[in-house]
C-alpha cells in the first residue's frame, strides 16, 4: 500500500520525505487555507521535494470551469494529480482531463456506487472519506471492502482507491488489510505508526544494560 501525507504544510513534507516515507501527497482547499501560502507556490515547493502524485483540487463546480483549472494546475509538474469533486461535472472533466493525459483524483465519495462512477469515468484515483463517514457513525472502513470487491470484480476498472480522511493507525492498518492501493494519511498520524510502548521501554532498557557494560562500537 503506497502512504501518502494529507497536508500542504511543506516542512511536514520535507520531514517525512527525508524519512522515505512518502509515496505522494493530497491537498485540499481547507488545507491551503490552514497553510496559509500562495497554492501555486505551495504546489510547486512540493513537486520539488516529492515525486509520486499531489493531488490539487480545483474549486470550479462546472465542468468547463474545472478543466480550464485543472489543465493550468497540471502545468506546475507532470506529477500533479488534479482532484475533482465526486459529480456528474466533476465526473466529465475527469473524463477529459485523463483523456489527455492527466492524473485525476475523484474526491468527496462516501458511496460504492458513487465509486464505481468515478472508476467508469477513467478517474486516476478514487478518495472514499473513512472519517468523515464514522463521524456520522456509519463504518468508513466498510465502504473501502465494498469498493475493492466492486473493483477486484471488473479488470475494466483502474482506479486506485485512495482511502482519505484517515484518524487514526487503526484506519490505516484495515486499509492495507482490506488491499486498498493508498492511504493518504495525516502527518500526525503518519508518525503515530511507528510508534509502540514496548519498542520505547525495549530500547530504554537495551541502552540501559549496554552503558553497563561499559563498551562502545567502533
Ligand atoms: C483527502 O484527500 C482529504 O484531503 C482529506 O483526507 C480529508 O480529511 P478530513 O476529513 O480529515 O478533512
Amino acid at each position: 500500500m503506497k502512504f501518502f501525507v494529507d497536508t500542504a504544510d511543506i516542512a511536514e513534507i520535507r520531514d517525512l520525505a527525508d524519512a522515505g516515507l512518502l509515496d505522494g501527497v493530497t491537498t485540499n482547499p481547507s488545507l491551503v487555507a490552514k497553510a496559509g501560502r500562495d497554492f501555486t507556490e505551495i504546489l510547486h515547493d512540493i513537486c520539488a521535494v516529492v515525486d509520486g502524485p499531489v493531488s490539487a483540487e480545483v474549486t470550479a463546480t462546472d465542468a468547463a470551469g474545472m478543466i480550464a483549472e485543472g489543465e493550468k494546475l497540471a502545468q506546475v509538474a507532470p506529477n500533479i494529480a488534479v482532484k475533482v469533486p465526486l459529480t456528474i461535472d466533476g465526473l466529465k472533466a475527469c473524463r477529459h482531463l485523463t483523456g489527455n493525459g492527466i492524473m485525476v483524483n475523484v474526491t468527496l465519495c462516501f458511496s460504492p456506487v458513487q465509486a464505481l462512477m468515478a472508476g467508469k469515468a477513467g478517474a486516476t484515483f478514487v478518495s472514499p472519506f473513512v472519517g468523515r463517514l464514522d463521524d456520522i457513525s456509519q463504518d468508513g472502513m466498510a465502504l473501502i471492502e465494498d469498493i475493492r470487491q466492486i473493483f477486484d470484480n471488473y479488470d475494466a476498472i483502474g482506479t486506485e482507491i485512495l482511502v482519505a480522511s484517515v484518524r487514526n493507525p487503526t484506519h490505516v492498518l484495515r486499509a492495507a488489510l482490506i488491499g486498498a492501493d493508498v492511504c493518504t494519511i495525516p502527518p500526525s498520524t503518519l508518525r503515530q505508526l511507528v510508534k509502540h510502548p514496548l519498542t520505547d521501554i525495549g530500547l530504554q532498557n537495551f541502552l540501559a544494560d549496554w552503558a553497563k557494560t561499559g563498551q562502545k562500537i567502533g
